[in-house]
C-alpha cells in the first residue's frame, strides 16, 4: 500500500510523487449538484416573479423570520410577486436555529395556502427550513429519519432562494440543518431532493446587515471555502471554488464589515458566499463545522459565531495533515502563519472569545463538553479533517477555544 499524504499519489509512468489537487481522481467518482439558475449582481430580486412563472407556479409560501420582515425585504417581494398576478402567502415563524416544530408549522400554512412554490426569504434559517418544509408532503416519515446522507428519497415542491446574508451559502447548497427539540441535536440532512431550483443573490439586501452579523457569517462564508479545499473530500470541481471563495474573503471582509454601505465589497462577500456553498456542498464542510454544531444545540450561539470561535484552534491541529494545502491558503490570505492571521481576524471583527459569548457559562461547558465532543463525531464531518481526531482530542480543542 501506498502510504503517501492524502493528495498525492505515485506517477505509475514516471514513478514520481505528484499533487492531485487538480488531478481527475481515478478511482471514485463525485457528483456535482448545484441549483438549475443562479441570479446574481445588484437588483436580481426583480426577476423573482419571473422565475416563479418559468417554474409554472401561481401560489408561492413565503418562508422567512420576523427579522427579515422587519428589515422591509419580504415585503417588497410581495409586492413584485403580487404586480405579476402570484398569489402569496407569508410564513415568518422561523426562529434562529430552526427546529423540528419550524418545519412542521411551515407545512401547515404550505397546506393551507395550497401553496405549487416556495420563496425563502433570509439567512440559512429561513432557507434551510423552506428547504425541509418543500420536501415534507412528498416524505411523511419522522423528521430524524432525513438526517445524515441521501435519506429524503422524494423532490419536493420547487424552491427558490433568497438569501439576504452573506454567509452560510444555504441557497446554493443541497443541505440543511434543523434541531431535534426533543434530543437538543442539529440534525444535518444532505440530500439531492433538498437543492432549491433557483438561488436569487442581490448583494444590496445584505447593505442593512448589522456588524456582528456580518462579521459572524463572513468568518462562516471562509470556513466553508476553507473546510471545503482541505476536506478529503476535496475535488478537481470543487477546488477552484473553494479558493475563488476564499480569495473574495480575503479581499472583501474586512471592507464589508469597516464599511458597510461599500458595495463591491458587499458584492464580493455575497458571491463569495455562494460560492462557498457549492464548494463545500460537493466537497464537504470538516471539524470545525462538525464541533460547532453541538456548540449551537447546547449553547444557542448563532452558527457564524460558533465556527469563528473555533476555526483558529482546529486549523492549528489540522495543518501538519495537508501542509500544501493550507499553505496555498495562506498564499491567497497573503500571511505565514495561518492561524495566527485566524486569530486576528477574529480580534479585528470584535468576534468573541467563547468564554465571552453571552450565555456560555463555564459550568454548563464543563457539563457539555463530553456529550458536545461525542455530538461532533457523530455527525461524521470530523471524519472528513485532514486530521481526524479523538474524541479527547476534540475536548481537548474546545477547551483551546474557551
Ligand atoms: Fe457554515
Amino acid at each position: 500500500m501506498c502510504a503517501l499524504p492524502l493528495g498525492q499519489e505515485l506517477c505509475p509512468r514516471h514513478g514520481l510523487v505528484i499533487e492531485l489537487n487538480f488531478m481527475p481522481q481515478h478511482s471514485i467518482y463525485r457528483r456535482f449538484d448545484v441549483p438549475g439558475t443562479i441570479l446574481h449582481g445588484g437588483g436580481c430580486r426583480r426577476q423573482i416573479a419571473a422565475l416563479v412563472h418559468e417554474l409554472g407556479a401561481t401560489r408561492v409560501l413565503i418562508v422567512t423570520d420576523p427579522g427579515v420582515v422587519q428589515r422591509g425585504v419580504v415585503s417588497e417581494i410581495v409586492e413584485l410577486l403580487n404586480n405579476a398576478g402570484i398569489s402569496v402567502s407569508v410564513f415568518d415563524g422561523v426562529q434562529p436555529d430552526p427546529t423540528d416544530a419550524n418545519v412542521e408549522a411551515g407545512v401547515k400554512a404550505l397546506k393551507a395556502h395550497r401553496a405549487d412554490a416556495i420563496v425563502a426569504i433570509g439567512g440559512g434559517s429561513p432557507i434551510d427550513t423552506a428547504k425541509v418544509i418543500a420536501i415534507r408532503p412528498a416524505n411523511p416519515q419522522p423528521l430524524r429519519e432525513f438526517m445524515g446522507l441521501h435519506k429524503i428519497a422524494h423532490a419536493g415542491l420547487p424552491l427558490i432562494a433568497v438569501p439576504t446574508t452573506a454567509g452560510t451559502g444555504s441557497e446554493a447548497t443541497k443541505v440543511a440543518v434543523i434541531t431535534d427539540t426533543e434530543r437538543q441535536v442539529k440534525m444535518m440532512m444532505l440530500s439531492t431532493t433538498l437543492l432549491p431550483r433557483a438561488a436569487v443573490v442581490d448583494y444590496e439586501l445584505t447593505l442593512s446587515m448589522p456588524r456582528g452579523l456580518t462579521a459572524a457569517v463572513g468568518v462562516d462564508t471562509l470556513t466553508h471555502g476553507i473546510e471545503a479545499y482541505v476536506s478529503r473530500k476535496a475535488n478537481a470541481l470543487t477546488d477552484p471554488i473553494a479558493l475563488q471563495c476564499i480569495e473574495l474573503c480575503a479581499h472583501h471582509l474586512r471592507t464589508a464589515w469597516n464599511e458597510p454601505e461599500n458595495h463591491t465589497a458587499r458584492e464580493g462577500m455575497m458571491l463569495a458566499a455562494t460560492l462557498g456553498g457549492m464548494a463545500f456542498a460537493n466537497s464537504s464542510v470538516a471539524l470545525v463545522h462538525g464541533m460547532s454544531r453541538p456548540i449551537g444545540a447546547v449553547f444557542h450561539l448563532p452558527h457564524g459565531l460558533s465556527n469563528a470561535v473555533l476555526l483558529p484552534a482546529v486549523t492549528r491541529f489540522s495543518l501538519a495533515s495537508a501542509p500544501e494545502r493550507y499553505a496555498s491558503i495562506a498564499r491567497i490570505l497573503g500571511c505565514d502563519d495561518l492561524s495566527a492571521w485566524l486569530e486576528q481576524l477574529n480580534r479585528d471583527l470584535e468576534i468573541p472569545r467563547l468564554s465571552q459569548c453571552h450565555g456560555v457559562s463555564r459550568d454548563h461547558f464543563d457539563a457539555e463538553v463530553l456529550k458536545m465532543a461525542a455530538d461532533a463525531i457523530a455527525s461524521g464531518s470530523p471524519a472528513n479533517n485532514p486530521r481526524i481526531p479523538t474524541q479527547e482530542e476534540i475536548v481537548a480543542l474546545y477547551r483551546e477555544a474557551w
